[in-house]
């Protein structure tokens, strides 16, 4: 195993089995574990001398009576040991005396009865190849060996979701370890862990890219066999299951909710009913994307109902077009996300004057902090992507070369029952933007060709 190369294709990630032997079925089918080595290694030179960190599995959500929910990977444990196990634990101590314990993943131990009714669990073996940690522990050992960890080391970082449009409304695992950690260890110095990881979590890595270019081709397919299949009448949820054909077929799943809001529909931001039958006339906005192996990747495409844009509605979607292929061009290591927005704004104002929806009244007499077009484009022209659709990073900080980004201009006229938003998602490189939907159908005459085949 070569755990110190990086660079690897997705032919190699798909036929990777950690050990060189056939391929088996695991957990995080063929991820190649460099991936999460090399993860580890970034936290490790971020952190202070002599610090361990620990990082928890999320609880399974439950929701009504015995009912329960999958469990949402845990995007921190996923990154750092591609684990998405319920109930695991990582704990990193870099500086540890035995070198047995600078990488610990404690794991639950699997039982004969866990087993029939869950199916397989990690063995050590297993969890061993697939994230490349070499001390694998069960679960029962941790607080013996925690606490040994604790009385050697002087700093501990513990994780929390501090993501600034995140709504925590009840405690996580890693809130009560937290909790707990900090009653029973009051003396130690505390550092935020999370403050690290959106600082790495943000700058992709080359297999990261690879997975994220494969949930972008899983969008591109179910996108155009949603072209192929929509016509006047269809309803909103059965394109739905066009994509979920496509996605889940392919090993993919939804990124998110999908949004398929069809006329008027397509003015509410998270429209997510998609319960409307889809008139002659009107246009579709499809906000839809898939993820690969826990990597995410999100599409906005506007399509017209009866396969052909009406006049007014070509003008609004070619002045939309105009600005994503502005702003893609925009996307320049450097520069901040706000000036970024803040050209976008400039340039979808323009339109509006154009398409007869702004004078330059409005404009010169618009209040600067509320200015006319917000009207028209009210959100974020984008936002990072990867294990989060609106992924971690510090975005008041000056974007670099390595982040994913998402742009997404739209202009909304419900007065007209119609929206057009158009989202691709790009990467920034030191020599210029790479657009890694650039093969997603867009043009007005491809989507029309595509549609009446
Ligand atoms: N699909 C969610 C977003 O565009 O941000
Ligand atoms: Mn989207
Ligand atoms: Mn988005």
């Amino acid at each position: 195993m070569v755990l110190s190369r990086v660079t690897h294709s997705i032919q190699e990630i798909e036929n990777w089995d950690g050990s060189g032997h056939s391929r088996k079925v695991m957990q995080n089918e063929f991820i190649n574990p460099a991936l999460f080595v090399n993860n580890r290694q970034r936290l490790g030179s971020l952190m202070i001398p002599n610090s361990l960190a620990v990082v928890n599995s999320n609880d399974t959500p439950v929701t009504n009576a015995d009912g329960s929910l999958a469990l949402p990977p845990n995007s921190d444990l996923f990154y750092l040991s591609g684990v998405q196990q319920e109930q695991s634990i990582l704990l990193l101590y870099p500086d540890a005396m035995d070198e047995n314990h600078r990488e610990i993943l404690f794991l639950r131990e699997p039982t004969p009865l866990a087993e029939i009714w869950e199916g397989r669990k990690l063995t050590k073996e297993r969890a061993r190849a697939e994230t490349g940690i070499k001390t694998v522990e069960w679960l029962s050992t941790f607080p013996a060996l925690f606490h040994r960890l604790m009385c050697e080391s002087e700093h501990v970082y513990l994780n929390s979701n501090e993501h600034k449009r995140a709504t925590i409304e009840t405690e996580t695992r890693e809130a009560r370890f937290v909790r707990d950690t900090q009653t029973r260890y009051p003396l130690h110095h505390y550092e935020r862990l999370a403050r690290l990881l959106h600082q790495i979590r943000v700058v992709k890595s080359d297999l990261e890219i690879e997975l994220i270019r494969k949930a972008c081709q899983i969008t591109d397919d179910g996108f155009r066999r949603v072209l192929n299949f929509v016509k006047p009448g269809v309803n909103e949820r059965e394109i739905e299951a066009e994509f979920a054909h496509e996605f889940i077929r392919q090993g993919g799943r939804f990124a998110y909710l999908p949004i398929i809001g069809s006329g008027r529909n397509a003015c509410v931001l998270h429209y997510i009913e998609n319960s409307e039958r889809c008139a002659k006339g009107e246009l579709i906005l499809l906000d839809v994307a898939a993820s690969f192996r826990n990597y995410n990747s999100d599409l906005t495409r506007t399509i017209p109902v009866s396969g052909k844009f009406s006049r007014r509605q070509k003008a609004v979607y070619k002045a939309v077009l105009s600005v994503l292929r502005a702003s893609i061009a925009g996307l320049v290591p450097g520069k901040t996300v706000r000036t970024w927005q803040a050209e976008a704004e400039q340039l979808i104002e323009r339109e509006c004057v154009n398409l007869g929806l702004l004078t330059l009244r409005d404009i010169k007499r618009q209040n600067p902090d509320c200015r006319a077009v917000r009207k028209y484009f009210m959100h974020g022209l984008g936002h990072p992507i990867g294990l989060d659709v609106h992924d971690v990073g510090f975005t008041t900080q000056p974007m670099q070369a390595g982040w994913v980004m998402t742009v997404e201009p739209g202009i909304y006229i419900p007065e007209e029952k119609m929206a057009v938003r158009l989202e691709n998602d790009v990467l920034l490189t030191e020599n210029g933007p790479v657009d890694l939907m650039g093969q997603i159908p867009i043009e007005v005459d491809e989507i029309e060709a595509l549609m009446n085949r």
